[in-house]
Formats: structure tokens, C-alpha cells, sequence
């Protein structure tokens, strides 16, 4: 008994082994097989079409020195970044009693299947579910994902595919039957109705002003309820690089409104991460711009009153809240539609 018991057990963690493995490869070389056939080659090449494209990543994301969308983060460096990130998820996890079994590629699945799962600070959870708005299927963010891991790291699709699972399925959301799209549009263009949105928001190639996220393309990445809650309560979800702040001089004078640097007129954001003291250099002057699109006197540096601790950042949205009171339910409904009708 004493000498066949450990050979016993050893056949079996070898038969386990081998099984183990051998169900592993057919997994991956199966579903390999499925994920080259068909429309696309999943891998980097396509995905960097689908990113600057169809997948609509780019009109919130840059990556590095391309693109300029400020409202969500850099992806650059996310190749590297990602490991970073499962690090710390697993840390929550094991906090939690879970499983601490996170890795970058499994981080990077995850921020697209499931958005909300984690939230970079700084951020709000505005990402939407790409499997339904644009609507990208299993592949195409395989695809995009593989494209990213080139930025800060290396590709490996083996290693996103085991999490594939993870993708639900790419369905379409249900969309416009909100409004009357025309009307909506009458609505944002003329700064004499109630709405008059192009005072603060670019669409279209229209609009002076960017006070608001230009607003070209966002019915290809939003959802008809994050656009009705946007306008109707615009304080709920601040979007990063458009909050506002307000800063006191020495002399005491109050400024308030979105902040820029004087040398390069650049707005400052703190989802950047650089203090404030740093950002402002010595002898450069800061100047806000109001709601009304005007511009305050400059604030030279030394004349800030408290330049440790910066601008305070306000939790109202400069995005007027009263468009319920102003406009009627249907003017809303219409200005919906034509958001939507923006891709
Ligand atoms: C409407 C804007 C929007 C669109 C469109 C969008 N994202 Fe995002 N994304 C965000 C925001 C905001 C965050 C940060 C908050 C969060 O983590 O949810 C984010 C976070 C991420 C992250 C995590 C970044 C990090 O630093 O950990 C990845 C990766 C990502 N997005 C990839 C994509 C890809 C790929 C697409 C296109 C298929 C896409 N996003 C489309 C808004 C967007
Ligand atoms: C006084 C300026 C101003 C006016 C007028 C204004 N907005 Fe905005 N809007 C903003 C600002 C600032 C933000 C970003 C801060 C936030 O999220 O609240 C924003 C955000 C938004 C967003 C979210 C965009 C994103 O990238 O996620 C939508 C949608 C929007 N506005 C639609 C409208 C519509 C429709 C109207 C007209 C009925 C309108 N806005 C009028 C300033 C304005």
C-alpha cells in the first residue's frame, strides 16, 4: 500500500497533466482557427484600423502624441500600464477574499466587456459598452486589444484570447425612435432658442467655442440614456478636462471657470497628474473663461493666493441644469435623436 499509493498518485497528476494541457491547446488552437477566419485577421493590423475607425476609440482616447481627445485617458504606455493595473486589482481582490488572479491581459479584456469593473481615478465611468453601441464583435476588440498591447509592451493574443469568454457577444443596442432629429438639430444650432447648445459645444465641424467636449460623433459612442442625462442633469457625470475651478488672487478678487496657462493657452487638467505649482510656470499667468465664452484677466503666478494647494475644483458641470425647466419634454426628446444621429 505504502509504495503504490505515491505512483498512483503521480500517474494521475500526470494523466491530469496531459489532459490539462492537451484541452488547453484545443482551446487555444480552436478558437484560434475561429478567430482568423471569417471578415478579419485578428491582430494589431486590423485593430489599429478599428481603433482610429469603426470602434469609435478615438473620439474619446488618444494614444501618446496622436489623437487630442483629453476626455478619457492616454492610452499610451497601456501595454505596460495594464500589469500595473491587474497589480492592483488583485490587491482589492485579495482584500475582498477573491481570487487574486489578474494579469494585464485579463485587465484589458475586462476594460472593454465590462467598463465599470474599474474606474481610473481621475475619470468618470463614461466608457461605453463598444460590444453595443458601434456594435464590435469578439474579434474586432481582440483585435484592438492586441494593437494596444504594442503601446508600452508586447502583443500577445494567446494571452487575451484565454479571457475571450469574458466578451459578451456583439449585439446592437435598440436606437433612435427618440425624437425628431431635424428639430433637435434646429434646436443645438440656434443660439436664440432655449437650448442653444453650439454656444459651448462643437459639432459637426461647427461652433467656435470649447467649453464644452466637442460633440461630433457622440451618438456612435453613447447611449440614448447617458445623452438624456447628460443634458438634463449635467452635474451627475463631470467629464474629465471640462470641470470647473475657481482660484483667488492676493487681492482677494474670486475667479471662476475653466483654467488655462497664458503661455500656450492650454486647460489645465488634473487628471494629468502635475501639480498646479509646476504646471504654471515662474513668470507665465493663468486666465479662466466663463459659461458666457469670456475671458478673465491674466493671473500672474506669484499673485495666486494659495499656489500649493491650486485651483478647487467645483462639483457643478458649467453646463447650464436647467434645461428641464427651459425646453419641453419633447425639444428634449428631439435634441436625443439628434445626438444620436451623429456617428
Ligand atoms: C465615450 C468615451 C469612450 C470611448 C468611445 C471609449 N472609451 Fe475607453 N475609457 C473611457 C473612459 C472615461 C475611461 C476611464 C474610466 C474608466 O476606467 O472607465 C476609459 C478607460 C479605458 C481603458 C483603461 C485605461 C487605463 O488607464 O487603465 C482602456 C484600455 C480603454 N478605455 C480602451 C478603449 C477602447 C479599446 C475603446 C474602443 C473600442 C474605448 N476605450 C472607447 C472612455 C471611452
Ligand atoms: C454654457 C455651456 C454649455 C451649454 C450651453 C451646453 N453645454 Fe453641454 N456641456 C458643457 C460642459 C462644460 C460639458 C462637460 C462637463 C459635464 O460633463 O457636465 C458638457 C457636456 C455635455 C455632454 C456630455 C459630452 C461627453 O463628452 O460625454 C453632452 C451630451 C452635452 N453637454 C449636450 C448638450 C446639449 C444637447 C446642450 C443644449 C441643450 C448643451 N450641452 C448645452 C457645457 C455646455
Amino acid at each position: 500500500m505504502r509504495t503504490v499509493a505515491p505512483i498512483l498518485a503521480f500517474t494521475l497528476a500526470f494523466l491530469v497533466f496531459f489532459v490539462g494541457v492537451g484541452m488547453y491547446v484545443d482551446r487555444i488552437s480552436g478558437t484560434k482557427q475561429a478567430v482568423t477566419g471569417g471578415d478579419i485577421v485578428v491582430g494589431p493590423e486590423a485593430g489599429k484600423d478599428l481603433f482610429w475607425g469603426k470602434g469609435t476609440c478615438s473620439n474619446c482616447h488618444k494614444v501618446g502624441s496622436q489623437g487630442s481627445n483629453t476626455r478619457c485617458p492616454d492610452l499610451g504606455d497601456i501595454g505596460r500600464r495594464a500589469a500595473a493595473r491587474a497589480v492592483e486589482v488583485n490587491k482589492k481582490r485579495q482584500a475582498e477574499g477573491k481570487t487574486a488572479d489578474y494579469n494585464g491581459n485579463r485587465y484589458l479584456i475586462e476594460s472593454v466587456a465590462d467598463p465599470r469593473a474599474y474606474v481610473v481615478e481621475g475619470y468618470q465611468p463614461i466608457m461605453p459598452k463598444v460590444y453595443e453601441t458601434v456594435p464590435l464583435n469578439r474579434k474586432e476588440i481582440l483585435s484592438i486589444l492586441s494593437y494596444l498591447q504594442l503601446e508600452g509592451g508586447e502583443e500577445d493574443l494567446d494571452g487575451l484570447l484565454k479571457y475571450q469568454e469574458l466578451i459578451p457577444e456583439a449585439k446592437p443596442g435598440k436606437r433612435n425612435e427618440w425624437g425628431d432629429a431635424a428639430n433637435g438639430k434646429k434646436l443645438f444650432h440656434d443660439t436664440k432658442s432655449n437650448a442653444g447648445c453650439i454656444r459651448c459645444h462643437k459639432i459637426e465641424g461647427r461652433g467656435e467655442a470649447a467649453i464644452g467636449p466637442d460633440l461630433t460623433g457622440i451618438g456612435g459612442v453613447q447611449t440614448s440614456g447617458y445623452l438624456l442625462e447628460s443634458i438634463i442633469e449635467p452635474s451627475k457625470v463631470i467629464v474629465a478636462g471640462y470641470d470647473q475651478f475657481v482660484l483667488k488672487d492676493t487681492d482677494e478678487r474670486v475667479f471662476a471657470g475653466q483654467l488655462y496657462r497664458a503661455s500656450d493657452a492650454k486647460k489645465w487638467n488634473p487628471s494629468e497628474r502635475v501639480a498646479f505649482g509646476e504646471w504654471v510656470k515662474d513668470g507665465d499667468s493663468v486666465y479662466f473663461m466663463d459659461s458666457e465664452n469670456r475671458k478673465s484677466d491674466p493671473i500672474a503666478k506669484d499673485d495666486i493666493e494659495d499656489i500649493e494647494r491650486g485651483p478647487i475644483q467645483q462639483p457643478l458641470s458649467m453646463m447650464p441644469g436647467d434645461f428641464l425647466q427651459k425646453l419641453d419634454k419633447q425639444e428634449i426628446l428631439d435634441l436625443v435623436a439628434y445626438l444620436l444621429s451623429q456617428k
